[in-house]
């Protein structure tokens, strides 16, 4: 639970009717086309802060649009090149930025540095990608889903390789929000560590894949885990989403993967390309859920000020 109710810091930060009601939002947009309409800009006259301590493509560039096509405008602050790189603390970074913009989207190492900068700051923080979590991505692949298949409760997503990163735990903390049930195929090393009845673990990828309705995977060395690459590589090689596996899920059974992909490595080449059309749908879908997530987290702050 984030500590003040206007920020998006975990994928539990919004009620299952609040998604939902984020997902019809996004879902009518998508219908309508993406033509700016002047009378729909809820972050007119804002400036939002995205600030970067890992590189990104997606969800910067997502971030970046999402919030000017709303009517905002937005400033770039790779950590790197910000007095934080010299030792100032995140508190400070943020009660400056506080006082400058009206939001802030962060992408770091450590939970703590976003709830911090949440407290700190006083505006509408969200969560860009952490160690433990990746809220947003999680949010927009579950739209994805539905959009392609239909209601996910009741159905069954299949993870392999790390249970343990960001992805997988914003995996294991949205199933008991919205009732699917989540079978990782991991080695135990990599076990996750949220538990809740609607998750279950195996070091089995077959028993994991076992008549899925989704198949998803994640990079096998996150941001940060460069130093474990070789540990990783060993570990995670029987946990590959290739042709063989995905014969065990449903016959419809959709693949997606939240990018960066490596061929041969955590996701087969062929398959890849095979499915390519819906992992880039997904991709896109971070730029449309992201703007309905934007629209209800700017509604809802000025409900609550
Ligand atoms: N999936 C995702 O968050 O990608 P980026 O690291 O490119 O933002
Ligand atoms: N688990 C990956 C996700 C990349 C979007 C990482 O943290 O690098």
């Amino acid at each position: 639970q984030s500590p003040l109710p206007h920020h998006f810091l975990s994928v539990t930060d919004t009620s299952e009717d609040e998604a939902r009601a984020i997902f019809e939002g996004v879902a009518r947009q998508k219908r309508a086309g993406n033509t700016n309409n002047e009378e729909d800009l809820p972050l007119l006259g804002q400036s939002w802060a995205l600030l970067f301590r890992k590189p990104s493509t997606r969800t910067r560039v997502s971030f970046e649009l999402a919030i000017r096509q709303l009517g905002g405008s937005t400033l770039f602050l790779s950590a790197a090149e910000l007095q934080l790189s010299r030792g100032e603390p995140m508190e400070d970074t943020a009660r400056v930025l506080g006082r400058m913009v009206q939001g802030a989207v962060i992408r770091t190492f450590a939970q703590e540095e976003i709830v911090a900068f949440a407290k700190s700051s006083g505006i509408p923080t969200v969560n860009a990608l952490t160690d433990q979590e990746h809220p947003c991505q999680v949010l927009a692949d579950i739209f994805t889903f539905e959009e392609k298949r239909g209601p996910i409760a009741g159905k069954t997503v299949a993870f392999l390789g790390d249970a343990s990163c960001n992805v997988a735990r914003s995996w294991a903390l949205a199933a008991p929000l919205f009732r699917f049930h989540l079978r990782f195929g991991a080695p135990r090393a990599f076990f996750c560590d949220v538990e809740n009845p609607w998750v279950t673990q195996t070091e089995s990828p077959e028993e994991a894949v076992r008549g899925a309705d989704l198949l998803y995977t994640d990079v096998w060395i996150s941001m940060g885990k460069e130093e474990e690459s070789a540990v990783r590589e060993k570990a995670f090689s029987a946990y590959q989403l290739n042709s063989r596996l995905l014969r065990r899920a449903k016959a419809e059974a959709l693949v997606l993967h939240c990018l960066p992909a490596h061929r041969g490595k955590e996701i087969e080449g062929e398959l890849f390309e095979e499915r390519a059309g819906d992992i880039f749908d997904q991709a896109e879908n971070r730029l449309h859920v992201q703007k309905g997530l934007l629209r209800w987290l700017v509604g809802r702050s000025e409900r609550v000020q």
